[in-house]
């Protein structure tokens, strides 16, 4: 056939398809009349419009409006107009419904810096990884990172960040652990609020992710989590609980994974009863990517949106209403849940973006918020801060390729990365030349074999690059000796990252150092030390890593985590002191591997290919497991060093016995001889009754301001009952149990400081609550009253 006549054909059969679509719309598929297209059709302008214009769509637009229109880009899918964007909804222009653009991720937003066709750029900035963001203790540091990450969000013409994301560290091998902010369900709540609100302060929208109990990357599509009640409400569920009631985020990501054998996205037990019942959440929900198998049961379970989406999804939710198994107006309430928050949207109110967010601005931003997420594991003798006068000898691989965050969806395009190395020369450090030229030879040389090439990810460019880990640089005794004759400090950098669709390993390369790295701790130490010269250890990593077997032969360690793009910068401002390290732990560091709780039970079983992960181990996850079964932590919970020194006076509570509220207080002073900022955690020991309580429970942080020498700072905290109860299954309530309970207020989880005591006379039930997602198979738990 001629062109012509091809193009005549594609004509025609737009013609026919118009009429049709014109009838469908005059006669809806139901049979009931829907809206003529005349003057009267609504459209969407305000809350109040909502009814009717839900009332004017054809069930073909219900049954799309609550499905994406695919990923863009993917699978002939064409490109949305922001490159890199991940999802987009259905549009209805006839009801003034517009397609709303959503973008990844929780280190920054993730699309493609660049397009087809333009010369323009579309950088993003990668900020810290939320692990360290969470490690600032400060929840003033995140909410500035939010509103820096939400500006580019808007400035790009995006609408929803698929952003913060808050599952519970469970077991420290989990690949997306960097993606999330502690093992502890109140700093994972308070740090998720925090970035909700300084997102959405730019009139765009914040995703709390992924909804719930989604700890692992083995099988993560289809995995059953198998857990009690208790430990799902006073674990997995509870951040999510403080995140919704503090920020009330425009949505909720549903998980992939099952939970007590129903998969969260088709769940109405967690998606409906415990989100909207009970915690009156007023936002809407939206699928995890290709989630679920039964689009009808989304529905109904109160997933309001189904993503990417595919229009065989649309179909099964039409055919459903039309033979009656599912009802109508339970995607009307979808629907309308939805609209809720395309209302708010910028794109709905046609707002102006400039494609030019500040990155300079937000650049400082990133490393300001990276210099406070650092922790001082270690510094014997002040190795650090390190003398700018010095000479310095930087060694390990990941000095060059430093890592600015973890790979997958949540990895960002940003423009560049400052390097430790770079870093250290920008803020003046004077560096071993001879020997950094060698690592930076060795890179270049390997990164040149197809083994070791850096590639495009496999899910595409907008999703960054695999980066092949390249075998540390093995150093002859020579070279090692020549450095530390002619510098004055060894700094040694160990990196590790991961990511999403990959758990990481408890081996050497991972979780382990490897024999390489190990023998450069050795031999550097013992040629720095034989002189009286200090090693210092940066970690570049993303999660724990084992320490305990090479901690001792150092002199300094700095966790500088994945630090985001201005990662050299910031590990120099807080190695030459301009910044005062004041990052703590919100992970436990164990000894080894097998002193995890969850050790046993992760990724699940059949070993070979798991189907159930059984959460043996309860309640008992981190902190709250090694302090109430006295297992010894390398770098416990809450951990951190300063350049400073803090001293705590005045612990108490303002009353014996317990009314409704407590409030505790405490004072704390720099009685060291640098400026520095304390972040000071409060714990509650409950006493065992009807329930066993763990040893340790952080119940409320603060961080201080930047303490002067010698200057205090008086610091309240307020509780209620809520916030002291458990979760009693039997009565599916949380209680606040008779007895006497001590408040604990300290520098970390081991460092109590001071312990003030109070009583509640009579158990009090504080709440009730739907009594859902029961396991259906009895649970092997572990209990203090096993021990
Ligand atoms: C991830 C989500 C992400 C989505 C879109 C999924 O694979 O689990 O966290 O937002 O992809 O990229």
């Amino acid at each position: 056939m001629h062109e012509r006549q091809k193009s005549s054909t594609r004509l025609i059969k737009v013609a026919i398809t118009t009429v049709a679509l014109a009838l469908f719309a005059t006669v809806g598929v139901n049979g009931s009349i829907a809206n003529a297209k005349d003057n009267t059709t609504p459209r969407l302008v305000d809350k109040k419009s909502i009814d009717a214009v839900i009332n004017a769509m054809t069930l073909e637009e219900k049954s799309k409006l609550v499905v994406g229109q695919g990923m863009p880009g993917f699978m002939g899918k064409p490109n949305a107009s922001v490159a890199g964007a991940v999802g987009k909804t259905y549009a209805i222009p006839r009801l003034g419904i517009p397609s709303l653009l959503f973008a990844d991720g929780p280190a920054g937003l993730r699309i493609l810096p660049t397009r087809e066709g333009e010369t323009n750029t579309y950088y993003a900035t990668a900020f810290p990884i939320a692990t360290a963001l969470a490690s600032t203790w400060d929840t003033k540091v995140v909410n500035s990172v939010g509103k820096a990450q939400g500006n580019e969000v808007k400035e790009y013409g995006l609408d929803i960040l698929l952003a913060p994301a808050l599952n519970i560290q469970r077991n420290l091998l989990n690949g997306r652990n960097f993606e999330y902010y502690s093992e502890d369900s109140l700093v994972s709540g308070k740090m998720a609020a925090a970035m909700v609100n300084g997102v959405e302060s730019n009139g765009v929208g914040a995703t709390i992710k992924h909804f719930a109990a989604n700890n692992q990357e083995t099988n993560r599509m289809t995995i059953d989590t198998v857990l009690s009640q208790r430990a799902l409400r006073e674990i997995y569920l509870k951040g999510f609980e403080i995140a919704i009631e503090a920020s009330n985020p425009w949505s909720v990501m549903s998980a992939y994974n099952k939970i007590n054998g129903t998969t969260a996205s088709q769940n109405k037990d967690l998606l409906t009863t415990i989100l909207r019942d009970d915690w009156n959440y007023k936002g809407f929900v939206m699928s995890d990517w290709f989630a679920g198998t039964n689009a009808v049961e989304q529905m109904k379970a109160g997933n309001e949106l189904i993503m990417p989406g595919s229009a065989e999804q649309s179909t099964a939710i039409e055919n459903a209403v039309k033979n009656g198994t599912l009802d109508e107006k339970i995607l009307d309430r979808n629907i309308k849940n939805f609209l809720l928050a395309v209302l708010e949207s910028p794109t709905f109110k046609k707002s102006n973006f400039s494609n030019k967010p500040n990155l300079k601005a937000n650049a400082q931003v990133a490393r300001q918020a990276a210099a406070q997420g650092m922790v001082l594991l270690k510094n014997n003798k002040t190795s650090l801060p390190v003398s700018k006068n010095g000479h310095i000898g930087l060694f390990g691989n990941t000095q060059i390729e430093t890592i600015k965050g973890g790979t997958g969806s949540g990895d960002v395009n940003a423009k560049y990365t400052v390097s430790i190395a770079d870093g250290l020369k920008n803020a003046g450090y004077k560096l071993d030349e001879t020997l950094y030229k060698k690592y930076q030879s060795y890179i270049s040389t390997l990164r040149q074999m197809d083994e070791y090439k850096i590639k495009d990810s496999p899910w595409g460019p907008a999703f960054g690059k695999v980066t092949p880990v390249i075998p540390e640089k093995s150093l002859s005794d020579a070279e090692i000796q020549t450095a530390a004759d002619k510098t004055n400090t060894a700094v040694i950098v160990i990196g590790r990252n991961s990511g999403e669709g990959i758990d990481r390993k408890n081996e050497k390369g991972d979780f382990l150092l490897t024999d390489q790295e190990q023998a450069m701790i050795t031999n550097v130490s013992a040629k720095y030390h034989a002189q009286g010269k200090k090693v210092v250890v940066i970690l570049n990593i993303g999660g724990p890593i084992e320490v305990a077997s090479w901690r001792d032969k150092v002199d300094g360690i700095l966790l500088a985590w994945q630090p985001g793009q201005e990662a050299g910068n910031a590990v120099a401002d807080v190695l030459s002191g301009a910044v005062n390290p004041s990052g703590k732990l919100a992970q436990t560091f164990p000894i080894k591997y097998s002193d995890i709780s969850s050790a046993k039970n992760f990724p699940g079983t059949p070993s070979d290919n798991p189907t159930k992960v059984v959460y043996g181990e309860d309640i008992y996850v981190g902190y709250r497991y090694y302090s109430t079964f006295n297992v010894k932590a390398a770098y416990e919970f809450g951990y951190g060093l300063s350049y400073t020194k803090f001293d705590y006076s005045k612990i108490g509570v303002n009353q014996k016995k317990f009314k409704n509220k407590i409030k505790v207080s405490a004072t704390v002073q720099n009685t060291g001889s640098k400026p520095g900022q304390e972040a000071v955690e409060v714990y509650i020991s409950a006493p065992n009754g009807k329930l066993e309580k763990p040893k340790l429970e952080l119940k409320a942080f603060e961080k201080t301001k930047e303490l002067k020498p010698g200057q205090k700072q008086n610091l309240s905290f307020e509780l209620d009952a809520k916030d002291l109860a458990s979760f009693d299954e039997s009565q599916s309530a949380w209680i606040l149990e008779k007895g006497t309970y001590q408040v604990k207020v300290g520098a970390s989880s081991e460092n109590i400081k001071g312990t003030a005591t109070f009583t509640v006379d009579k158990t009090i039930v504080v709440e009730k609550v739907s009594n859902v997602l029961a396991p259906q198979e009895s649970i092997d738990k572990l209990s203090q009253s096993k021990q």
